[in-house]
Formats: C-alpha cells, structure tokens, sequence
C-alpha cells in the first residue's frame, strides 16, 4: 500500500522561527547587539536549525507619512499601484513578524525612550485588518501565541523606574498587537554598574531559555 504524502506533512516538526529586531545605531560595541547574539546562540542550541529573520534599525527606516496614511485607510481590495507601493515596506515587515514564533527585540535606551528606528518600526507593523483590529469590545491584537523578548540597555536610567518610558510603552504596544508573552531583560545602568549590568543581564538569558523552553518546542 502507498502511503498517503498528507500523512507526512502532518507528522513533520517545523522549525522554530524567530524575528530579531536590533535597534541600537551602533555595531561594535553594542550591550544589546551581544546580548542579542548570546540569546540566539542559546536558543540555536536547544532547537538546532532555528531559522532567524532580522531586522536591523541601524540604518533607520521610512516613517509614516500622508501617502502611507491614506494607503492604509483605503480599501484594501481598492488600493491602486502606487498605495500598494506606499505599503509594501509595511507589507514585509508584518509578513515577516506574523510569521515569527518569538520576537527577539534589542533596544538601548535613549533618551527616556525607544530610538526612534524602533518607534518608526511599531509604525510599520502596527496595522489595522493585519495585526489588530477594533471589534465592538474594544481593540483586539491578531499577533496571539508569540513570545517576545525585550534585551534593553541604559546608562542610568533603572528598567521599570518612573523614568523608563521605553519598556512599559513596548510592553504595552505589543500587547495592543496581541503579543502579551513579554519578558524583559535589563542591561541597565551600565555606567553606574560597569560590566555587571551585562553580566546580570546574561545570566537572566539563561534563566528563562531554561524556563521557557520547553514550552517553546511545544508550540512549534
Ligand atoms: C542618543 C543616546 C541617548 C541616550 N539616552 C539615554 C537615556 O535616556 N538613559 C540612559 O540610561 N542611557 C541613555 N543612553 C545610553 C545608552 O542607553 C547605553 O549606552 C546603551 O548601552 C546603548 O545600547 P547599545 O550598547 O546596545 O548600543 C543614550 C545613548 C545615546 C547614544
């Protein structure tokens, strides 16, 4: 008897697919770059093969402007070719994290908030009909069953003080989007802390791999 192809695809394990979003403008020297690094490098061991998208914020990206605006309200069945256009950054970008198991973002913190590439970033994503949507009940996120790690790091401003206006707002953000699984992980007051603050960050990576990964394997 031939075995039925369909019984293949049911049985196969998919990879586990991350999106790793870097917003720090610089590159050698980064606390978040590395931190970042050593996160995937420890997933990577426990799920062999992962498969990685990245998006990197160095460079900066477009904002949001009138032709995106009206792009986005009009009918998507009627947008012509040059509102498709205005879109399609937009478009890749949310392909890119709806299609992702987990988030990995690594943002510094300057000044009391987000760089404005990451914030130039949440404007391309956050997207009415693709990843939240309003219903009679209020705002519904479409972006459900992601995990989300958040690696920040400061100079002096203490994660989770009344002065941090950067992870409460991308908590919340990416709740509105419907990702409510954030964890946090602090690189901050480096130059109070020296290399401790890293160091503390490091050991917290490797606190919730351990924590979080059998779940993780599961959902996939
Ligand atoms: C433009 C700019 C603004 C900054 N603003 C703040 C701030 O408001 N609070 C703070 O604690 N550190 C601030 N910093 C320090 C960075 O958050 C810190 O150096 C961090 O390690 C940068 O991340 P990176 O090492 O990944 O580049 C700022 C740095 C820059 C370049």
């Amino acid at each position: 008897m031939q075995a039925n192809p369909a019984s293949f695809s049911t049985t196969r394990l998919r990879v586990l697919r991350v999106l790793r979003v870097d917003a720090s403008a610089r590159g050698e020297g980064s606390i978040t770059r590395q931190l970042a690094d050593l996160l995937l490098s420890e997933l990577d061991e426990r799920a062999p093969g992962l498969s990685v998208a990245r998006r990197d914020l160095a460079a900066g990206l477009p904002f949001v402007d009138a032709a995106w605006v009206g792009a986005n309200l009009a009918e998507p069945d009627m947008r012509d070719a040059d509102q498709r256009q205005a879109l399609s950054l937009s478009d890749e970008l949310v392909a890119e994290l709806s299609v992702a198991d987990v988030l990995v973002i690594a943002t510094p913190i300057y000044n009391f908030g987000v760089p404005a590439s990451l914030k130039a970033w949440v404007d391309q994503v956050a997207r009415a009909r693709l990843t939240f949507r309003y219903t009679e009940h209020g705002p519904q996120g479409l972006l459900t069953g992601k995990k989300a790690y958040v690696l920040v790091a400061t100079g002096g401003t203490e994660v989770g003080s009344a002065i941090d206006f950067a992870t409460p707002w991308l908590k919340f953000v990416l709740g509105f989007l419907g990702i409510t699984d954030v964890e946090v992980i602090a690189a901050d007051r480096g130059m109070l802390r020296g290399d401790a603050a890293r160091q503390s960050a490091v050991g917290h990576i490797a606190r919730v791999l351990d924590r979080d990964w059998p779940a993780l394997a599961e959902a996939v």
